[in-house]
């Protein structure tokens, strides 16, 4: 179990955010090298790919760290269970709903499928914690 540093609320709370933009930088990194690849860039592809890696391994993992964010297996799989669980029960519903309500119907529906998806990462994780309990 990672010992967090001692922080205050809000740094933690900062920490929190700057992890946020940390892994979307990540995600989107990993994106742009694929495309970047499929265009024949492949050193541009490299150069995104080892950027995205020092995003996740060094300033995400830092600062998970510095708030305890990993913990043992089993916490970290209630962590999970937590996530998907607001994403199935709160942030795709709502998210569909103001979607179709915009008349954005392509991005409700998509929304819809991501939901249905994490409904199976939530069962996965369920059991999972079940098998090591
Ligand atoms: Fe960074
Ligand atoms: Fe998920």
């Amino acid at each position: 179990m990672a010992t967090p540093a001692q922080i205050t609320a809000a740094t933690r709370e900062d920490l929190l955010n700057a992890m946020r933009g940390e892994a979307f930088a990540y995600a989107s990194y990993m994106l742009f090298a694929e495309t970047a690849r499929r265009n024949g860039k492949s050193e541009v592809a490299d150069l995104f790919e080892a950027t995205a890696r020092t995003e996740l391994l060094e300033h995400f993992a830092e600062q998970a760290a510095l708030t305890g964010l990993v913990g043992g297996d089993a916490d970290n799989l209630r962590h999970a269970i937590e996530g998907e669980s607001h994403e199935i029960d709160v942030l795709y519903p709502s998210y569909a709903e103001h979607a179709r309500a915009a008349g954005d119907a392509a991005a409700a529906d998509r929304l819809d499928e991501i939901r249905r998806d994490e409904l199976d990462h939530l069962e996965a994780f369920r059991e999972a914690l079940e098998s090591i309990a």
